[in-house]
């Protein structure tokens, strides 16, 4: 046996020490080393045959060897009781996830629809790009009348243009389908307005229509009042205003009453009580004429709402272009 010997096993051991991750694997190595059948143990029980110079030597170097593993051991298990030891409990609840949620208006445009799906109107969506035809000429708009004004349009070529309302969705659902309907369109509406606090180029209706025989003007107040009580709560009351649109006659502007103030007059509601939310109205006979419908046969109701106007009511908020700003500090609080 030679010094060489116990180079080797220091180098092992030394090594193996550096790696024990438990207090366990700590005692085990120190067992295989020094116990009663370690392999330095072992060792040195070969000493007393050894002549004396190298007992000496070998001694010697077994000693530190002892030593410096002894005391390395010590340091090591210091630094593994420092390591904290956190037993895996799968009951505990995950890290919390940042899940993101549905942005405001489209969960103010799923409520409406819900609303009114309960109410058997069914969901139909149309073109963006539209047909001056479908949007303005088949609505009863004649080619040169103030009304196409108001609805400043993105012109495109050959007669396209980028929907001013949903309107048109009225015309396509009809000429595909024989009465009865009871329909509602959600969609993207554009129009060459400057953005401010109340406008911008695009933005969001949902068209509603009903066609059926009989159908009255109690029905559209029936239809509209239900959805307020809804969507609103039930203490808000309803006006409707006399008013014109090309396609529907007679034409209403509906309002509801402040839902800041309670009626009382507030800056939201400029001091008159009342929020217009929506137009609507009775279909013009020239509107069943344009899709074939017999107006002798067949009435109907129509209406159009805004959802930024809809949802900046709901949750006050003034000014509409934060919904397309993507700011988190708004988003995330609704
Ligand atoms: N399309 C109209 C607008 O954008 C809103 C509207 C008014 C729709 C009356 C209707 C309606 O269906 O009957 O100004």
């Amino acid at each position: 046996m030679q010094v060489s010997k116990i180079k080797e096993l220091r180098e092992i051991y030394l090594s193996r020490l550096k790696t024990t991750s438990s207090l366990e694997e700590l005692e085990k190595l120190r067992v295989q080393l020094l116990g009663r059948k370690g392999e330095l143990t072992l060792l040195l029980k070969e000493l007393p045959s050894l002549p004396l110079e190298e007992r000496k030597k070998v001694g010697k170097e077994a000693n530190l060897f002892k030593e410096e593993f002894l005391s390395l051991l010590d340091k090591r298990r210091e630094e593994l009781k420092r390591i904290p030891r956190t037993p895996f409990d799968p009951t505990l609840p995950p890290f919390p996830l940042n899940i993101g949620k549905l942005h405001p208006l489209t969960r103010t445009l799923e409520e409406i629809l819900e609303i009114f799906l309960h109410l058997g109107f069914q969901v139909f969506t149309g073109p963006e790009i539209e047909t001056d035809y479908y949007n303005f000429t088949a609505l009863n708009f004649p080619p040169d009348h103030p009304a196409r004004d108001v609805q400043d349009s993105f012109k495109l070529k050959n007669d396209f243009l980028l929907r001013t309302q949903t309107s048109p969705v009225q015309i396509r659902v009809m000429e595909k389908f024989p009465p009865p309907i009871r329909m509602v369109s959600p969609g993207r509406c554009f129009r060459r307005d400057t953005p401010d606090a109340t406008h911008l180029p695009m933005f969001h209706q949902i068209e509603g229509l009903a066609v059926d025989r009989n159908i009255t003007f109690s029905d559209l107040k029936g239809v509209l009042e239900e959805f307020c009580r809804a969507f609103f709560g039930e203490e808000v009351k309803m006006r409707f205003v006399p008013s014109f649109f090309p396609f529907t006659e007679p034409s209403a502007e509906v309002s509801i009453s402040c839902i800041i103030c309670g009626g009382d007059g507030c800056r939201t509601c400029g001091f008159t009580g009342w929020l217009e939310i929506l137009g609507a109205g009775m279909v013009h006979p020239q509107v069943f004429r344009n899709v074939g419908y017999d107006p002798e046969k067949f009435s109907g109701f129509a209406f159009g709402m805004g959802v930024e106007r809809i949802a900046m009511l709901r949750y006050r908020i003034e000014d509409i272009r934060i919904f397309y700003e993507n700011d988190l500090r708004f988003l995330s609080q609704i």
